[in-house]
């Protein structure tokens, strides 16, 4: 690496560990050892992970350096997204102490932190974008876990409110979609190449993402309600990150895509496609709720700036696309993470495109793809209509 490259990686690693050290600090700790969602490991796995992930990484692989714990680089490599009816059964008297781990991860981020500028830039690059992801995973894990074994953190600010939109629809029209990112534009992941012009017939756009007023008409249709709603006494509540609270109206619904492409059915409307994201999202003006901002949704007007482009297309939630996630014609998977994106081209997970309010800043690029199974309620995760 050059040598002004190299220092700017290894500011942005070690703000990369201070993200992700510090949301263990959210964690009663009588709780580390808990499983928030069923469908992911426990907590205290993600304790081991991020640190073997980069030890594996930027030591083994980059510079077969020794192993001196293989069973934890082997126990904390890689995490789980079972398919529905196989989840994991693992204990927590089967996972080491809290005590082994951060021996270990002291240890590797030591021997990481030595070396670190012969590892190569890419390896790097990924190694950070990584531990930036799983600040979201780690998030939306501890959104899950119930309040009483959490540690609030103290929030500068309330997110503001604002008024019940109206929807309303943009024409976006006929053109070319440019997906995916150029060799020679920096560090991108396996799937974002090559990358792809593809034509896109004239379509129209909510300007908003669907808000909880407009989903709660459809949950009074007989709609799924969303995993974050709690119903008391015939009022919904949102469950946000620390505390519950009235359902804010005038906030996007986090849903499902089966939830979201029932909507859209119901009102006579679909999912965009991720070409269709991608021409709408053009001269997109980022929300500001993103890249750690707040723990919960802003209402989907708090950012409007003009009224001829779509709000909030970054930001704010994740937007689920009506795209299969599959790779761009010329896909190759990398030596250093050969299952970044393979295992996952299985016709079982769909595109996300966008950000959620814990997306890093980093991860905004255009190109950037994010993917999950279609019936997953835990993620960050909204949506808009189109019609085409
Ligand atoms: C790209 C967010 C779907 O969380 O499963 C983290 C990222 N891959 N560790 C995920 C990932 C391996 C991945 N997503």
């Amino acid at each position: 690496m050059r040598n002004a490259q190299k220092h700017h990686l290894d500011l942005e690693l070690k703000a990369a560990r201070r993200q992700t050290d510090e949301l263990f600090q959210i964690v009663r700790p009588d709780s580390l050892y808990e499983r928030p969602i069923p469908e992911r490991h426990r907590i205290i796995f993600y304790l081991g992970h991020m640190e073997a992930f980069d030890w594996n990484l930027m030591a083994r692989r980059a510079l077969d350096e020794a192993s001196f714990h293989p069973t934890f680089d082997h126990l904390f490599a890689f995490g789980i997204d079972p398919p529905a009816g196989q989840l994991p059964q693992d204990a927590a008297s089967e996972w080491p102490g809290v005590e082994e781990i951060e021996r270990y991860n002291r240890r590797t981020r030591d021997a990481i932190d030595e070396s670190l500028a012969k590892v190569p830039e890419e390896m790097v690059h990924a190694a950070i974008e990584h531990r930036l992801m799983h600040a979201e995973t780690l998030a939306y894990i501890l959104h899950q876990l119930p309040y009483d074994r959490k540690l609030p953190r103290s929030t500068a600010d309330d997110p503001p409110r604002a008024s019940i939109p109206r929807t309303t629809f943009l024409e976006i029209p006929e053109g070319m979609a440019r997906l995916g990112n150029s060799p020679d534009n920096g560090f991108g992941w396996d799937n974002e190449y090559q990358p792809l012009a593809e034509n896109v017939p004239a379509f129209s756009i909510g300007r908003h993402k669907v808000t909880n007023a407009e989903y709660l008409e459809f949950v009074r249709q007989g709609g799924s309600p969303p995993l974050f709603w709690i119903e008391r006494a015939g009022a919904w509540f949102y469950r946000g990150m620390f505390a519950e609270m009235p359902l804010p109206m005038d906030c996007p619904v986090y849903a499902t895509k089966c939830q979201a492409e029932d909507y859209a059915r119901w009102r006579g409307a679909s999912l965009p496609s991720e070409a269709q994201f991608h021409r709408a999202a053009d001269s997109a003006v980022p929300s500001r709720n993103t890249d750690f901002r707040y723990w919960d949704p802003i209402p989907v007007t708090a950012d409007d700036t003009t009224e001829d482009i779509p709000a909030q297309m970054i930001g704010n939630g994740w937007e689920w696309t009506s795209s299969l996630f599959a790779p761009f014609p010329g896909f190759e998977s990398r030596a250093y993470y050969p299952n970044y994106s393979e295992p996952f081209f299985d016709g079982s997970h769909y595109v996300l495109k966008g950000g959620s309010p814990r997306t890093a800043a980093r991860l905004l690029r255009p190109s950037f793809r994010n993917w999950f199974r279609p019936s997953y309620p835990y993620i960050y995760a909204t949506f808009r209509l189109v019609h085409s």
